[in-house]
């Protein structure tokens, strides 16, 4: 099982990988894994210029050519991906957002469905929570399924042994978690309420803004969901209600009438 391994930290052989290291020998005990490490610090990947085309027209329409598909290309050549960040003042490091903001359209037309992943960073002490979060909430809008979220302590002082043994057992679980959905991983998981509600709601916001976000349109329409998937009727039925009320709530949102 191929696993891709995204080091968002400027520093190469720094903390975040020092991590990632230790989830792949708790791993490599649990199968047959291989491991390659990506590190953004290495790559051309310029900011994005905002022109919105990657989401409104197509990411073949971002003017920048660089490294970004390189990238993605290796993404979906794993079987499994471990995404890894530093925590810089609360949120994730500037590196990885640039990686990220520059595949702003994947929220709205997601392309590794239910490939398996986990969320990894490392702190001095404070900010794990956010970041997961944050780093898990992009994975999902990506098609990703989050098996864990990994937070590590790496203060800048030699760390007290309570530290170092915490450390180790959230390594360890999360190297369980992300191994048992691994050797699951031709089996996509049930689809859960709130992915099939994100659908829906893209769904027919894309069809009222067609002319304004035709990428989404071509993508939505005649879809069921973003793969062939079995949907329960209470799903579709209560989705379908609560959509309803969304839209009454959102109805601002949408376009201005044509004069
Ligand atoms: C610019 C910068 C901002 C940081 N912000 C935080 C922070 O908000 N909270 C925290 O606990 N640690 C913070 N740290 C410490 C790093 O998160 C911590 O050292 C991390 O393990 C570094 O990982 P790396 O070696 O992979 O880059 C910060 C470090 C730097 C360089």
């Amino acid at each position: 099982m191929k696993v891709l391994t995204i080091i968002g930290s400027p520093r190469k052989k720094g903390n975040s990988y020092q991590a990632a290291k230790k989830l792949e020998e708790h791993l490599k005990h649990k199968g047959d894994y291989q491991f390659e490490y990506l590190f953004l610090k290495n790559f051309n990947l310029q900011d994005c210029k905002g022109c919105f085309n990657c989401i409104s027209r197509g990411i073949e329409y971002c003017p920048i050519k660089d490294d970004l598909y390189i990238i993605q290309k290796k993404i979906e050549e794993a079987d499994g991906l471990v995404l890894a960040s530093p925590v810089y003042v609360m949120h994730i490091s500037a590196l990885l957002k640039t990686f990220i903001d520059r595949q702003a359209y994947l929220c709205h037309r997601p392309e590794f469905n239910g490939k398996k992943s986990m969320v990894l960073c490392t702190t001095a002490g404070l900010g794990i929570k956010e970041t997961l979060k944050y780093m898990e909430s992009v994975l999902e809008s990506w098609g990703f399924e989050v098996t864990a979220k990994c937070g590590i302590v790496t203060a800048p002082w030699p760390p007290k042994t309570g530290v170092t043994n915490k450390n180790k057992a959230k390594l360890q679980k999360s190297a369980d978690k992300f191994d048992k959905r691994m050797k699951k991983r031709n089996k996509k998981a049930s689809i859960r309420f709130k992915n099939y509600m994100s659908f829906r709601i893209f769904q027919n916001v894309s069809e009222n803004v067609k002319e304004y976000m035709p990428a989404d349109y071509q993508f939505y329409k005649d879809k069921k969901y973003y793969y062939p998937a079995h949907i329960n009727v209470i799903t579709r039925i209560t989705t379908e209600i609560i959509l309803r009320l969304v839209f009454f709530l959102m109805r601002d949102l949408g376009p201005a009438e044509k004069k």
